[in-house]
């Protein structure tokens, strides 16, 4: 506590550096204070430690030569002579095992941590004030004072290399951009249908087939269709062993521990290719080179013994290459249709009083974490493996939402939070126009800033329970490392930040500000990033029956121009300074504009409609999907007309009927009413099978004006359609819409399945 005093009362006055710029640190640290001056790195410049302290060693190292790669200069090592960066192990409970302190001033950086990891992060620190490359520039650090340490423990980026596969020099890249924004926690996603990516020594199999597919240009990544006769599975790779210690060695000297998923029990095509005997019918399936997962082949068989034994041979192997205490074991999106078919499952779930198939993954599951505990592990999963109940000890991946994290904390177990919305980087980042072609969804770059990992639902208590989040990286379409740094850059960026900076200090135009020199380093070092969504942000704000918007834009100093007539605006449009009233139907148009020009991409639009039940409560009898509610409860009277992007401004309802009653407040005279629709088959988004219009004076007996049959055709990508009524003009208060669900159909990868319904408006005139 004395040093720490010490430290404490030294500060100096804020002011500008002869760079003539305030350092730039991401994530921004807990306490910064700034000087005069700077500490110039020479050849004669020493870093000064105990040898004896071999996290130190390894430490002096790793900064060492990240300096001669930026400045060609080498540090001299306790020679006992020159300015000196001394680094020093001490015992201040305050910063925590992961905090460190730095203090530069012209004669000295002085760099303190209670352990190793410590002062790699104080490093990481000092590197962001260096040029990012090697130029003629005079290495110098500018004179300030921190005092740093993380917010969350669980700093987390994930990388699927299952869909298309990225080779040890890739990983060690992406290795380097999480360490060098303190993320700790590297989620390698080494097992999934299109690929088995780690070599198993006993079952070699593994990466002799199941690494390996055919690719065909321009092919969806989930219809990987059969070789075609005489074509090789030419597509794929795997890591070796000996790949894999040193990349966990490489990552552990920056502080990234690696937790390996072993995908379990579904997702496995590619184990099922290779050892046909692990499924449920135990024969070769086709195609051998993996298939999608719903094909009944990809899951392992739940009942069969032969199954668990394998899964704990590999697990023990993986055991031996990965230190880290947690080991996901996958369990999401497991199709359960084979178990129900299979007689050893059945028997299984007989044994052991097992009530469906969800109690059957529990029990799976159950059994797996059995073995990882046993072997000093702790085991983590995606949220499914709450359904059916949740293994003792097991660690919750929320990523269907925050539901998941909810429930698991309330059940005192730890969560990591990744919601699809905004830790799904794989998703959208600006455009959609413009874009490379991306899953679906939209997290901008703001959206991931703005992301607090601990939902509000949670008491303090049972917050404590969220160990942090994680942005996770899908790459079914994302098949080059030019693509894949650009969809984590910058939005790992700003989630790093979220995860190490307090809450109270996190500041969007700072962050913003700060990026840009980021962004300057990337140029420099030839990474691709995303430059900004320059596209308007269009938030409708609608309530007693009143409709207005907000325009906001996510570009540094940038402005907004805007027009209601549906002309393309320009810097001769309205120049938005606040909301926005809407009074009749519009079509709005509206611009990001930087330095007096017109930023790239299309305008924003919206279209808005006024009508009789604009700004009225929406009464739902089954409830909208968390993930779809638009901007809220009265999405479908906020005047705003959905676009084929399914993240915004439409209400989903998972596999029910849309039923909505409406009190308009007061009688109307009423002629016509419609439900607008949408239908997008690659998101299991289907028109409706009829709408059914109802109206009511009183709110309890209803007529019925019309029933309105779906029009569109199942095959139809994507289209928008309004259901209408039209009747004689009457007196109505009330109004009732019911859209019928439907089921995904023939064909289709979620055939027989129910479809979702996703609605926009109820326009009432
Ligand atoms: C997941 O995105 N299926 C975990
Ligand atoms: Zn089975």
């Amino acid at each position: 506590m004395v040093k720490q005093a010490i430290f404490i009362v030294m500060f100096f006055s804020p002011l500008v550096f002869s760079s003539g710029q305030q350092p730039t640190i991401i994530p921004q640290p807990v306490s910064m204070k700034t000087g005069e001056g700077s500490f110039i790195v020479d050849g004669n410049t020493q870093i000064r430690f105990d040898e004896e302290q071999a996290d130190l060693k390894k430490a002096a190292d790793f900064f060492s030569a990240a300096l001669l790669n930026i400045a060609g200069i080498g540090l001299k090592y306790n020679s006992g002579k020159g300015k000196a960066i001394e680094l020093e192990k001490v015992d201040i409970p305050a910063i925590g095992p992961e905090g460190y302190l730095l203090d530069v001033t012209q004669e000295k950086i002085f760099l303190r941590a209670n352990t190793g990891k410590g002062i790699v992060y104080g490093m990481q620190s000092l590197l962001q004030l260096l040029p990012a490359v090697r130029t003629n520039a005079v290495p110098e650090i500018p004179v300030l004072s921190v005092t740093d340490y993380p917010r969350f423990k669980w700093r987390g980026m994930h990388l699927d290399v299952s869909r298309h596969f990225f080779g040890p020099e890739v990983i060690k890249e992406y290795i380097d951009l999480l360490a060098s924004y303190k993320m700790n926690v590297f989620h390698w996603h080494l097992v999934d249908d299109q690929g088995w990516r780690i070599e198993i020594k006993k079952y070699p199999k593994l990466t002799e087939i199941g690494a390996w597919r055919v690719d065909h240009t321009g092919m969806a990544w989930g219809g990987r269709p059969q070789a075609k006769p005489g074509e090789k599975p030419a597509y794929g790779g795997y890591y070796t062993q000996d790949q894999i210690k040193e990349i966990v060695q490489y990552a552990a000297d920056r502080n990234v521990t690696i937790v390996p998923e072993i995908e379990m029990p579904g997702h496995v095509a590619s184990a099922i290719a290779a050892y046909p005997e692990l499924s449920c019918n135990q024969k070769p399936q086709l195609p051998l080179t993996g298939g999608n997962y719903t094909n009944v082949s990809s899951n392992y068989c739940a009942g069969n013994d032969e199954v668990i034994h394998f899964l704990e041979d590999v697990l023990s192997e993986v055991f031996e290459l990965f230190p880290s205490t947690y080991i996901h074991v996958g369990g999401d999106e497991v199709d359960k249709s084979a178990w129900k078919a299979c007689e050893l499952c059945r028997e299984r779930m007989k044994n052991e009083k097992l009530n469906d198939e969800n109690e059957l993954q529990s029990w799976f599951m159950k059994r797996m974490e059995r073995f990882i505990v046993s072997n000093g592990r702790k085991m983590i999963g995606w949220d499914e493996i709450l359904e059916g109940g949740l293994a003792p000890e097991a660690t919750v991946m929320s990523w269907r939402g925050e539901a998941g994290g909810i429930e698991a904390a309330r059940m005192k177990h730890n969560v990591v939070m990744t919601p699809g919305t905004p830790c799904y980087f794989d998703h959208y980042q600006a455009g959609p126009a413009g874009e490379p072609l991306a899953i679906g969804g939209f997290n901008s770059l703001k959206m991931v800033y703005d992301y607090e990992p601990v939902p509000k639902e949670l008491t303090s208590e049972d917050a404590a329970y969220v160990l942090g989040a994680q942005g996770n990286l899908w790459t079914e379409y994302i098949s080059t490392v030019e693509h894949l740094e650009y969809m984590v850059l910058p939005r790992m960026v700003a989630l790093a930040e979220v995860l190490w900076t307090p809450r109270e200090d996190k500041d969007w135009n700072s962050f913003n500000e700060r990026l840009q020199n980021q962004f300057r380093a990337y140029e420099q070092k030839g990474l691709h990033y995303c430059a900004g969504n320059n596209t308007v942000g269009i938030i409708p704000v609608s309530q007693n029956g009143k409709l207005a918007v907000e325009l906001t834009t996510e570009i540094l100093n940038g402005e907004v121009f805007y027009t209601l007539d549906g002309s393309e605006p320009t810097l001769q449009s309205n120049k938005y300074s606040g909301p926005v009233e809407i009074t009749s139907d519009v079509l709005l148009k509206a611009v990001t504009v930087l330095k007096g020009q017109v930023k790239g991409g299309q305008a924003a639009r919206q279209n808005f409609v006024i009508h009789m039940a604009t700004g009225r409560a929406v009464n739902y009898a089954n409830p909208v999907s968390v993930n779809y509610r638009a901007d809220g409860s009265n999405s479908l009277t906020d005047g705003v007309r959905g676009t084929e992007a399914v993240g915004k401004y439409w209400h989903g309802i998972p596999g029910r009927d849309l039923v909505a009653t409406i009190d308009m407040g007061e009688n109307k005279t009423v002629s016509k009413i419609a439900l607008g629709c949408l239908q997008k088959y690659r998101d299991w988004i289907f028109m409706p099978e009829t709408v059914t219009f109802e109206v009511s004076m009183d709110g309890t007996i209803f007529e019925t004006m019309k029933t309105v049959q779906n029009p569109i055709g199942r095959e139809v990508p994507v289209m928008q359609h309004d259901f209408t009524a039209e009747f004689a003009a009457r007196e109505v208060r009330y109004v009732r819409v019911t859209a019928r669900n439907t089921l995904c159909p023939a064909g289709h990868p979620g055939a027989g399945k129910p479809a979702w319904i996703f609605a926009d408006e109820i326009i009432v005139n």
